[in-house]
C-alpha cells in the first residue's frame, strides 16, 4: 500500500521502524517491526492472548493502582460514566502487543474509581462501519440506559478512511450493544479526520449535542457539533464550534469535551501536530480553556489564553465523565501516554495505562485538580521516611522555603533518578528524567518546567510501578509521567527542611483475564 503523507494513523504507522532505515524519525526505540497484517489482526478466540498475558502478568512494571491493559496496548479512555451507582470505563486497546492498529474498546468498571474490574471486550471492529477499528468516544446515563457514542473506523481496501459517528447501549448481561446502523458520516467539508463522540446534554435547552474533534480542509484543528432533541435519532450537524483566537492552534483537536464547573465553561482537548512553547519537540498536548460556551451561535470565547491540563511528559486524551452529579466538579481521566511515543515496557508487548481519576473544580478562577477522594482509601499506615521508596506508595512532601530539589528514583547514593528541583526565584520546578536508568522519547524531550505563579507548597506524588503523577498546592498543576525504575532505584534524596510522609498503596485493579 502506498504510503501516503497525511496526518493521524498513517503517521503513526510510518513511525515503526523500517529495514534498512537507521532510526525512527520521533518516538524513538521501537522494539519490533509490525506488518499492517499483524496490527489489524482481528482477535478471534481469547485463547489467542492467552501466553502473552501470563508472561506479561510477571512484568514488575504492572500497575497495582492504575488501570491498565492485560495485553498490548491501551490508550484513550472511553465511555466513562456513572451509570446507577457503578462507574463504566472503557480505553482504546490493541491486544497483540505496544502498537497502534486495530482497536477495541475495553471495558472495566468500578463501584468507586479506585477498585476497578476487568469486564472483557467492550466494543469489537466487527461490522462494516468498524471495520478497522472501534474508536474513541463517550457515554451517557439517561434514565435506566447507559448509552455509548463511538468512531466507527472504516477502511477500504485501498484503505481510504471514512470516520462514522456509531452508537451502543448497556445490555441487561453487562456487556455493549452495538446499534445495527451508524448515526451519520463524515462530512466532506472537513478531513477525514471527524472522531471521538463526546455527548453532552445541555441542561439550559434540554438538547444533547456530539463534540466531534475534527481537521479542516487546510489542515487546521477544530471541534464540529452536532445535535439532537433525542439521544439516538435526529442528529443534525449544527456547525463548526468557533473559538475566537484558536483557529490555527494544531492540526487536529482530537477528543473535546466541554463542561460546565461552578458556571463557567471549560473546553478540553487535545491539539496534535504542532509544538508548543514549554513542550519540548512533543507534538501532542492536552490543554484547556476556560470561558463562556454560546450553544446558539455555537461560540467558545475564552477568557485568556490556554493551559496545559498537565505539565508532565505522558498525559494525553482525557475524558470527563458523564453524570457526576454535581455542578461544582467534573471527574476525569486520562490515558498515561503519548500517540507516536515509545515505552520500554513494549519489549513485553504492553504499555500505557489509566491515569488516576481526577476531580475538577474551579478555585479563584482557575482549573484545580485532585485525585478522587477515594484514591487515599489505598493509602497504608506511613513508612519511615528513610531515603527509601516502596514501589507503589503515596509521597507527601512539604518543601522547606526557597529553593528545593526532591530525586526520586535514585540509586542508594543518591545518584540519578527523576530530578524535580525548584527555583523560588522564577517560581518554576523542572523535572529532568535524564538521570533514570531507563531512558525512553529522548527526542521529544526529558526536562520539563512546570510554572507555579504562586510558589511551591506542597507536592502529592503518587508512585505505582511504571508511573508518577504529581499534584501541585492541592491541585494547581499536575505533572504526569511514565516511570520505569530499575531495581537499584528505589531510593530518594530530598532537600534538609522539608517534611515527608510516605504511605503505600494498596493494589486495587483485578488484572484477571478477561476477553
Ligand atoms: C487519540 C486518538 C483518537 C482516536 C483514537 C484511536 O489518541 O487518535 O482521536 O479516536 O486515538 O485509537
Amino acid at each position: 500500500m502506498p504510503v501516503r503523507r497525511d496526518t493521524g494513523f498513517i503517521a503513526r504507522e510510518k513511525l515503526q521502524i523500517r529495514p534498512g532505515r537507521a532510526s525512527p524519525p520521533k518516538g524513538e526505540k521501537t522494539v519490533r517491526e509490525w506488518t499492517r497484517d499483524e496490527r489489524y489482526r482481528v482477535l478471534r478466540d481469547p485463547s489467542e492472548i492467552r501466553d502473552l498475558y501470563e508472561s506479561i502478568k510477571t512484568s514488575v512494571y504492572r500497575q497495582t493502582y492504575h488501570v491498565q491493559p492485560m495485553t498490548g496496548l491501551s490508550s484513550d479512555p472511553n465511555g466513562f460514566a456513572l451509570h446507577k451507582g457503578i462507574w463504566h470505563l472503557n480505553y482504546q486497546w490493541c491486544p497483540w502487543g505496544a502498537v497502534h492498529g486495530l482497536k477495541y474498546w475495553y471495558h472495566v468498571t468500578s463501584p468507586d474509581l479506585v477498585h476497578w474490574k476487568n469486564e472483557g471486550i467492550g466494543l469489537a471492529p466487527d461490522c462494516f462501519y468498524d471495520n478497522r477499528g472501534t474508536h474513541s468516544g463517550s457515554a451517557i446515563s439517561h434514565g435506566d440506559d447507559l448509552v455509548f457514542f463511538y468512531t466507527g473506523n472504516h477502511r477500504d481496501e485501498d484503505w481510504t478512511r471514512t470516520p462514522f459517528t456509531c452508537a451502543a447501549y448497556l445490555g441487561a448481561d453487562g456487556r455493549l450493544k452495538k446499534l445495527p446502523k451508524a448515526l451519520f458520516g463524515p462530512r466532506d467539508d472537513h478531513s477525514e479526520h471527524q472522531r471521538d463522540p463526546k455527548v453532552i446534554r445541555n441542561e439550559a435547552n434540554g438538547k444533547y449535542y456530539i463534540l466531534l474533534g475534527a481537521q479542516t480542509l487546510d489542515k487546521r484543528g477544530c471541534v464540529l457539533i452536532y445535535e439532537s432533541e433525542e439521544l439516538l435519532s435526529g442528529w443534525r450537524y449544527a456547525g463548526e464550534l468557533k473559538v475566537p483566537g484558536f483557529e490555527h492552534f494544531g492540526g487536529m483537536w482530537e477528543c473535546p469535551y466541554i463542561v460546565n464547573i461552578s458556571g463557567r465553561d471549560v473546553l478540553i482537548f487535545s491539539p496534535q501536530y504542532t509544538t508548543l512553547p514549554g513542550r519540548g519537540a512533543s507534538t501532542n498536548h492536552n490543554v484547556y480553556l476556560i470561558g463562556k460556551m454560546d450553544y446558539d451561535t455555537l461560540t467558545f470565547t475564552p477568557e485568556g489564553g490556554y493551559h496545559f491540563l498537565d505539565y508532565g511528559f505522558d498525559f494525553y486524551a482525557a475524558q470527563g465523565a458523564a453524570n457526576v452529579g454535581d455542578p461544582d466538579k467534573a471527574v476525569l481521566i486520562a490515558w498515561i501516554g503519548l500517540p507516536d511515543n515509545h515505552y520500554p515496557t513494549e519489549e513485553e508487548d504492553w504499555e500505557g495505562s489509566m491515569s488516576l481519576p481526577r476531580e475538577l473544580r474551579i478555585r479563584d478562577g482557575r482549573l484545580v485538580q485532585t485525585p478522587v477522594p477515594a484514591v487515599r482509601m489505598l493509602a497504608g499506615d506511613p513508612v519511615p521516611a528513610d531515603g527509601s521508596l516502596p514501589p507503589a506508595c503515596e509521597m507527601t512532601v512539604t518543601p522547606c522555603a526557597g529553593d528545593f530539589r526532591l530525586h526520586l528514583f535514585t540509586k542508594e547514593n543518591g545518584d540519578g533518578g527523576l530530578r524535580l528541583t525548584y527555583d523560588a526565584a522564577s517560581r518554576t520546578l523542572t523535572a529532568d528524567r535524564t538521570g533514570m536508568d531507563k531512558r525512553f522519547n529522548e527526542k521529544v524531550g526529558e526536562v520539563l518546567s512546570v510554572p507555579l505563579p504562586d510558589g511551591l507548597a506542597k507536592l502529592d506524588i503518587f508512585i505505582d510501578r511504571s508511573s508518577t503523577e504529581i499534584f501541585f498546592n492541592d491541585g494547581e498543576a499536575t505533572f504526569t509521567t511514565h516511570t520505569y525504575p530499575t531495581a537499584r532505584e528505589f531510593h530518594y534524596t530530598v532537600s534538609e527542611g522539608a517534611s515527608v510522609l510516605i504511605r503505600p498503596m494498596e493494589k486495587s485493579v483485578t488484572d484477571e483475564f478477561a476477553v
